[in-house]
């Protein structure tokens, strides 16, 4: 019997294997785009990336380079980032020289156009329809009740994060393979919630440990050393970072048990009231000019982070409010933000209206506890009990209907849309979920 699940185990593993690299292979584009993100990653923004020189950091993200013309799309000669490379006099990095290998990723990487790896997306739009199991990523060893209650992808695709019911995990996406674990030696150190930067230099997380006691942290991504300690005063169930910057949004409450939104980063704490009770949900709108906060009670309240303008609070007039909402998502060009509701609708509201465009229904009346816009805007997903159901964000019909196996509690697609990462509360010791569309 122990031998027949590991073998089985053992096939997961690597049908995941196989099948995500094929997947990655097919990429082109967003593939050369991941690599050099590697590369430069690896090579370069241990220097390019010191905090205090902001100016420095101009290699995490793809628009900074192009637009102040160290990369040139298209022309590798004329770039400065590539020419720099080869340099016989001035290498970059100091230390000299590259591998031919790295070089001609960069080189490759240019003159294709610098393809963008945070939505170096498929040049064909992707048919939601269809998509298969490619595996489970190792959860508990013990087999038994287990919680992954949150997941996220790095912008750059090569990473996934999730917080699990023992922990911080980091998972290599082309390999499939654990990179990092961060828990405490009694594995009673619960993640509740995950973030990435988006430069992917940074990821976040908050939880519980062994006596129950709140955590908010902020990690390197590159070497998974904890670079910050934020002090909670309560328990955080979710954590946004806002574009192109350190500062982390995070669920919480004041001294007075008052719920507060807090944008933390490395230098200042600062607060948004205008929470009508405890919020479950926070979310940064891609261009990071809306902040939006779920409630217990059923309100969604939008801060408008660039002006000092009051809060809007969006109400759901006629809905059965009494479980709240669970979970919030802006769609990739910030129009729409989708919040799953305890009355079992996942609602689209007009972010600049205020009010409801669309609603979806799950079939069996329950908690919708996450939503997640796919990367191309067209697809709304919602998980309920354990069924992931997509939504055409047009016409409303459900593309598809995915048996998860767990009881939906995260979900995240992987930033060129090719990937479905699903996490939940599972009685078998089950990790994350990963789906695969063609
Ligand atoms: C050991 C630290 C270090 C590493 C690693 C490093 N750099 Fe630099 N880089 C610097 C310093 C310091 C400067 C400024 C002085 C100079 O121009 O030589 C610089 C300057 C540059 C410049 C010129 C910036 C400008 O606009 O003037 C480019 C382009 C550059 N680096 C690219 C890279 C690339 C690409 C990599 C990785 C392959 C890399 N660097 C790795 C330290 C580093």
């Amino acid at each position: 019997m122990k031998r027949k699940a590991r073998r089985i185990f053992v096939c997961l593993i690597a049908g995941l294997l196989t099948s995500l690299d094929v997947v990655l292979a097919q990429q082109g584009d967003a593939r050369v785009a991941q690599e050099a993100a590697r590369v430069l990653q690896q090579r370069c923004l241990g220097c390019h990336n010191q905090p205090g020189a902001p100016q420095q950091r101009f290699l995490g993200s793809r628009a900074a380079m192009v637009q102040d013309g160290r990369v040139v799309p298209g022309r590798s000669e004329q770039s400065l980032l590539f020419q720099r490379m080869i340099s016989g006099q001035r290498p970059m990095p100091p230390s000299g020289r590259l591998p031919e290998s790295e070089l001609s990723i960069i080189k490759r990487w240019i003159d294709a156009g610098a393809p963008d790896w945070r939505d170096a997306g498929p040049t064909q739009p992707l048919d939601y329809t269809k998509i298969t199991l490619l595996g489970t990523l190792a959860g508990s060893a013990s087999k038994g009740a287990y919680r992954v209650n949150a997941v996220a992808f790095s912008p750059d695709g090569a990473t996934l994060l999730s917080g699990e019911a023992d922990g911080i995990k980091l998972w290599d996406v082309p390999t499939a393979r654990l990179k990092l674990h961060h828990r405490t030696p009694d594995g009673k150190w619960e993640a509740l919630s995950v973030a990435f930067s988006s430069d992917n230099l940074l990821f976040a997380g908050s939880g519980t440990d062994a006596s129950g006691a709140p955590w908010a942290g902020v990690w390197d991504a590159r070497t998974g050393r904890l670079v910050r300690v934020i002090p909670v005063k309560s328990v955080v169930h979710s954590v946004s970072f806002l574009p192109n910057s350190d500062t982390l949004a995070l669920t919480t409450q004041n001294d007075r048990a008052k719920p507060l939104i807090m944008l933390s980063s490395a230098t200042e704490e600062r607060y948004l009231d205008g929470l009508k009770d405890a919020a479950r949900a926070v979310s940064c709108s891609p261009g990071g000019s809306l902040l939006a906060g779920a409630s217990q009670s059923g309100t969604v309240t939008l801060w408008e982070l660039r002006s000092d303008k009051e809060p809007r609070v969006l109400s759901l007039p006629g809905a059965d409010l009494k479980d709240g909402v669970h979970a919030v998502a802006f769609s990739p060009d910030g129009k729409l933000l989708a919040s799953g509701g305890g009355d079992g609708v996942v609602r689209l509201w007009d972010t600049e209206r205020g009010e409801v465009k669309t609603k979806f229904t799950v079939e069996r009346p329950a908690p919708v506890r996450a939503v997640a816009f796919s990367p191309d805007g067209t697809v709304v997903a919602g998980g309920s009990e354990d069924k992931v159901l997509l939504w055409d964000v047009k016409t409303g019909e459900v593309k598809r209907t995915i048996t998860a196996g767990v009881k939906v509690k995260a979900l995240a697609f992987s930033p060129n849309g090719r990937l479905l990462a699903i996490g939940g509360d599972s009685d078998d010791g089950k990790g994350v979920v990963v789906w695969g569309f063609k």
